[in-house]
């Protein structure tokens, strides 16, 4: 018997950062997936193999299954994952690899996987990976669509926004640099000065909750794109490579935002784009050797 479970990677269209001290986020699951595989073995060894991660992400999900569940099973198993999801660029790799990850190990031990039972032991694994993240990338990759979503305490608040494809159909994704720094020690920097930049996170939520009202009445404002873009270069989370790439993308009439935690001491992530006529970030992306790619949005979460 092999167990088969997948969970797609996710991207932020607007609020990340503030998401964190309660302020609502959008974000969608987009269509780069974790798909994993676990084979029970005869012997009692648990064996790790991913295509993208160390296998430490591995052994933090299967050690914190087992604890929700309060039982080991009898025998070993083989766990494997492919992932076409970008590493530590914004996308929710470690999210969607713990979601899939999790979902086979509950097959495996006979539990029903119910989605919010899956969603709190996501969390607690991003809890060890990332520090203090708010809950939006598991949600997100667990229940997938387009989310609305509040962290309120250690609990959240979401819901998924119906017709919102025509407005979020028209992206294209850019690669501004594999971050150095990891997503909590973004979320550590932010912290660290939080009282004097307080003013941003609520800004960035005003802006977030246009944005989500806008989203459910199928209305697009590429300029909320914008605005959300210079907060998170105030907050100080956007490198200058970055900023160079948003700012070429705006002198022909486009947006652009990173869509993640960001990085500064080199790349930032990736960065997602609008232009009313996309050719014109493709052409301008060749041009500049920049690497870029597009995604369905609002895909089915992890099942
Ligand atoms: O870079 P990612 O995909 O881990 O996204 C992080 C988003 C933050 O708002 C910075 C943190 C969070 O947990 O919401």
């Amino acid at each position: 018997m092999v167990y088969k479970s997948q969970a797609p990677g996710k991207l932020i269209i607007a609020g990340e950062h503030a998401v964190v001290y309660g302020y609502p986020a959008l974000a969608a699951a987009v269509s780069l997936r974790s798909l994993v595989q676990l084979r029970p073995r005869k012997d009692r060894k648990q064996i790790f193999k991913s295509n993208i991660h160390d296998t430490k992400l591995l052994k933090l999900t299967v050690d914190t299954t087992f604890q929700f569940l309060k039982k080991t099973p009898t025998s070993g198993f083989s766990l494997v994952v492919k992932s076409d999801i970008p590493e530590g660029s914004g996308m929710g790799s470690s999210a969607s690899i713990a979601a899939a990850s999790t979902l086979t190990l509950l097959q495996f031990l006979k539990t029903k996987p119910d989605k919010e039972f899956l969603n709190k032991i996501v969390y607690e694994i991003e809890k060890e990976v990332h520090g203090t993240p708010s809950g939006l990338d598991n949600t997100t990759v667990v229940y997938g669509g387009v989310l609305a979503f509040k962290k309120k305490g250690e609990n959240f608040r979401f819901n998924q926004l119906k017709s919102t494809s025509a407005v979020l159909a028209k992206f294209i994704l850019v690669q501004s640099g594999k971050p150095r720094e990891s997503t909590a020690d973004m979320i550590t920097n932010v912290a660290l000065n939080v009282s004097e930049n307080f003013h941003i996170l609520k800004e960035i939520g005003r802006i977030t909750s246009l944005f989500i009202q806008n989203t459910k009445r199928g209305v697009f404002e590429p300029e909320l794109i914008r605005e959300n873009q210079r907060l998170l270069e105030k907050l100080g989370v956007v490198g200058e490579r970055a900023k160079s790439i948003v700012h070429s993308i705006e002198e022909i009439g486009g947006v652009a935002k990173v869509c993640g935690a960001g990085g500064i001491k080199k790349g930032s992530g990736i960065l997602l784009t609008y232009h009313p006529q996309i050719e014109k970030i493709k052409t301008l992306a060749q041009k500049n050797k920049w690497n870029y790619f597009s995604v369905k949005l609002g895909v089915k979460g992890a099942q």
